[in-house]
């Protein structure tokens, strides 16, 4: 199989790139190393079916190109992370709208099948129990950048919702929950290497509001193989499907979790949202996935823990920065 992942030099890409090389695939990469980086290829780099290619997703011709000839497409690339989403908000509507309208036309011409990753921001502010996939959307002003991403990812799934009924484009859609693990970088706000790497390098672990919204968290290595599962499964087409964790859990409690398994002397500092995030901002106080359809058609059963996911990041951060971090309990 010959296998296109835009943003594979990212958190998530790199992981399936690796899954997919394994699993005997062909993968071109194309990214342009905005948030990505070619360290996280290091595994996939010498192997005999791997190309990269800088480039962005922006680029017409370029896509073009890369898509000709293959015979899918996981369409990862995106403007990701609060902290960038609220700093550059054209940029991200830009990459993230019409990015995805270049990816679709390349699709759309090579007939190459398409996995678009969206996410759990669409939901918004909707607190349900089980979110599942046609819950509504709770989102505050477009005027507000924070939610421009929900805005724009939704538009990214209706845009590919379109092309499947009216083109007959071979499209299936993944929500993901708050996916985790090692390699995300807590460069632009994501919580879980943040908490961790405060608490290995003995600094105060930042809350953001009261810290008593929830998230459930999924492993990157549960979610990867069902990612693939979806883009392979005839009856997701048109459809798009949750992919979540399990368990439930307070950001605060996170934090607490966290020192006590790293043995970190760290304390927990609660930092309201208007100073992490400018006046005005807004988070969602749950979300809670329904995982059952991605259970009906691909057997989603996430497994992995948070306290694993802890000492998973946790590790993978001492392998790459050991110099700057206390090892507390996990040598
Ligand atoms: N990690 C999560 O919890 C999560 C949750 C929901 C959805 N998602 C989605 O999964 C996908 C991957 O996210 P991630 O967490 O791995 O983030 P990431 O930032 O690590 O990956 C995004 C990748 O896209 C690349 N990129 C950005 N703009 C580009 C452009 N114009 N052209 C080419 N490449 C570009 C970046 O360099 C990066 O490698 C995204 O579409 C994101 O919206 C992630």
């Amino acid at each position: 199989m010959k296998t296109v992942i835009t943003g594979g030099a990212g958190f998530i890409g790199s992981h399936l790139t690796e899954y997919l090389l394994k699993a005997g695939d062909s993968v071109t990469v194309l990214d342009d190393l905005s948030t990505g980086s070619l360290e996280n290829l290091k595994e996939s780099w010498d192997h005999a079916a791997f190309t990269f290619l800088e480039g962005s997703i922006l680029d017409r011709e370029a896509v073009r190109q890369v898509v000709s000839g293959s015979d899918r497409v996981f369409h990862l690339a995106a403007a990701v992370g609060v902290h960038l989403i609220v700093d550059h908000p054209l940029e991200s509507l830009r990459t993230n709208i019409h990015g995805t309208e270049v990816v679709l036309d390349a699709c759309l011409e090579a007939g190459a099948d398409l996995l678009l990753a969206s996410t759990s921001e669409i939901y918004g502010k909707n607190t349900s129990d089980r979110l599942s996939e046609d819950a509504d959307r709770i989102l505050g002003s477009p005027l507000k950048s924070r939610w421009t991403y929900a805005a724009a990812k939704g538009i990214d799934e209706a845009f590919a919702h379109a092309y499947w009924r009216e083109y007959g484009l071979q499209v299936s859609i993944v929500r993901l929950f708050n996916t985790v693990g090692p390699r995300q970088t807590g460069r632009y706000g994501m919580v879980v290497p943040n908490l961790v790497g405060q608490a290995l390098r003995g600094e105060p672990l930042t809350v953001h509001g009261d810290g008593q919204q929830t998230r459930c968290f999924s492993y990157v290595g549960d979610v990867i193989p069902a990612i693939v599962r979806i883009a392979e499964e005839p009856a997701t087409r048109g459809l798009a499907v949750n992919l979540g964790g399990l368990q439930e859990i307070s950001i605060i409690e996170l934090a607490e979790r966290t020192i006590k398994l790293l043995s970190s002397t760290s304390e927990i500092t609660l930092v309201p949202y208007d100073q992490a995030y400018g006046t005005g901002y807004e988070d969602m106080r749950r979300r809670v996935p329904d995982n059952s359809l991605a259970g009906r058609l691909v057997h989603f059963k996430p497994t992995t823990t948070v306290d694993t996911i802890i000492l998973r990041v946790a590790k993978a951060m001492l392998s790459t920065a050991p110099g700057e971090v206390h090892a507390g309990a996990i040598r």
